[in-house]
């Protein structure tokens, strides 16, 4: 194939970014089922806010809140993360903060994955000084491997190993995000980026 009609395969077609696929719909959306069982349960009869981090959670926080039998709510931060390459800067921006104060209520952080976990502790440590009642974090992915920052997470979904992933939320330069599945970049991607 042409560099052109690699490209091109990469506009018209979805899958053309993905190596493999990691982890298929049926098992996403099953561990999702049992998280949410296990949500419910930990939090039934107390005020429950869900925080999305967006852009990459918003798919696996809608299917997580669904499986919840019990009232919550749902507030969304934006942060900034690896724009368009695939290395954590360590350096976070808020791009938009909640809408509602979350002094006195429990809150779980909804986030996609965890990786150096740089985000997620910086993201911690702005929402503890809010004074919530409790916080906890709720990831679908981790990559122990890579972890530089000793982040609590009280739920994970699954630990995968250190490869870049995308669908279900997550992203390549944006795009990818649709895919139904979690599927591994193709490797010439992860070169370029790196490049
Ligand atoms: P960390 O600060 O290194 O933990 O990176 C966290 C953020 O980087 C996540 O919320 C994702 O937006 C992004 N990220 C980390 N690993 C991947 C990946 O494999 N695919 C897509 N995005 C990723």
């Amino acid at each position: 194939m042409s560099q052109v009609e690699r490209g091109m395969s990469q506009v018209d077609d979805l899958t053309a970014g993905v190596q493999e696929i990691l982890i298929d719909e049926a098992t996403l959306q099953g561990r999702i089922r049992e998280l949410g069982a296990e949500i419910a349960e930990d939090y039934r009869g107390r005020d429950l806010l869900l925080i999305g981090v967006l852009k990459g959670a918003v798919f696996f926080m809608a299917d997580l809140m669904r499986q919840l039998d019990i009232p919550c709510e749902v507030d969304f931060m934006a942060i900034s993360s690896y724009g368009a390459g695939i290395d954590s800067s360590g350096v976070v921006r808020i791009l938009k903060d909640l809408d509602v104060s979350i002094e006195d209520r429990n809150v779980l952080v909804v986030e996609d994955i965890v990786d150096s976990g740089l985000t997620l502790s910086y993201l911690l440590r702005n929402l503890e000084a809010r004074r919530p009642t409790s916080l906890e974090v709720c990831a679908l992915l981790t990559k122990p491997e890579r972890r530089e920052n000793d982040v609590p997470c009280r739920y994970i979904g699954f630990e995968i190993p250190n490869r870049f992933v995308i669908g279900y939320g997550l992203d390549f330069a944006e795009r990818y995000r649709n895919l139904p599945y979690i599927g591994v970049l193709r490797e010439e991607l992860v070169a370029q980026a790196e490049a």
